[in-house]
């Protein structure tokens, strides 16, 4: 018999409970429509027909849990992601913001398997010739994070990385790049959810890109808003290139450029 709507929505606050209370992964934050597609294919891969089904089967099998939120999250990403952009950080906002901080402090939010805070990295050893700046990677899956440390690419994932950058900062091995150890080095990888952990504070870069493509517009404010304060005055947070923040001066931004807003004290503005 099929299941009635009211019954099928009790279901699904349920599954959005568990999924809250055992991991901290709240459902509610995301765009509904594209949290249910993708249940629904993790659903049909587990061959289970509805929520309560699901549900049942997650309570009985832990690693499922993990499987099921690492296919909610979407990993994609690559190496100087929008190349242009990357290059208008390396040119533009990179020398502003080492001509007040020398030694910089930037976090990655939302960084997927690596590529993004190991771009970062590899910029600022280019720009400053040195390596002792700090760089904080941080994202809502476990297992990312573990690939991510082996630091191990596809030549599709490092398309976007010159010919002489992939020369001096990788290693061949087998049909994978690694990343040499020096710009290994300079990330630290940690899991921290957006939407539920606190912030820490006085950063002069945050990268926070194509992360926020799935949350709520209220959840996306919200985020903004946490890193305008968790930016140091003068610091900047760089976004994806399909992105904006709309109410970012009612925030207290400003925008040098296109996706780069700069925490700007207000008698500056
Ligand atoms: C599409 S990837 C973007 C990776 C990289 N920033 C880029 O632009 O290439 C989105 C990442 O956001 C992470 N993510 C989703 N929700 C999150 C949350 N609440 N807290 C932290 N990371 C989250 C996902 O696990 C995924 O690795």
């Amino acid at each position: 018999m099929a299941e009635t709507k009211p019954r099928v929505e009790e279901d699904f606050a349920q599954l959005r409970q568990f999924l809250l209370s055992r991991c901290g992964f709240d459902l509610g934050a995301y765009k509904l429509e594209q949290m249910r597609r993708r249940l629904e294919a993790a659903m049909f891969r587990l061959g289970v027909t509805s929520y309560a089904e699901l549900l049942r089967r997650l309570r009985e099998d832990p690693k499922a849990v993990q499987d099921l939120i690492d296919r909610l999250t979407i990993n994609v990403s690559e190496f100087f992601r929008n190349p242009e952009k990357f290059h208008q950080l390396e040119t533009v906002i990179l020398p502003r913001l080492l001509r007040r901080w020398p030694r910089l402090r930037a976090w990655s939010a939302g960084c997927s398997y690596g590529a993004e805070p190991y771009s970062l990295a590899i910029l600022l050893r280019e720009v400053t010739g040195r390596s002792d700046h700090q760089i904080l990677a941080t994202d809502i899956d476990q297992a990312i994070l573990e690939r991510a440390r082996r630091g191990e690419y596809t030549s599709e994932e490092v398309k976007n990385v010159p010919i002489q950058r992939l020369r001096k900062y990788f290693d061949q091995k087998d049909n994978l790049y690694v990343v040499h150890k020096e710009i290994k080095s300079m990330v630290e990888f940690r899991r921290h959810d957006l939407l539920r952990d606190p912030f820490e504070d006085g950063w002069h870069l945050i990268l926070c890109r194509n992360v926020v493509i799935y949350f709520t517009e209220a959840a996306k404010t919200q985020l903004y808003t946490r890193f305008y304060h968790a930016l140091a005055d003068g610091g900047v947070l760089f976004i994806g290139a399909t992105e904006q923040i709309l109410n970012a001066r009612a925030i207290g931004f400003t925008s040098p450029l296109p996706f780069f807003y700069e925490k700007t004290p207000l008698k500056e503005r």
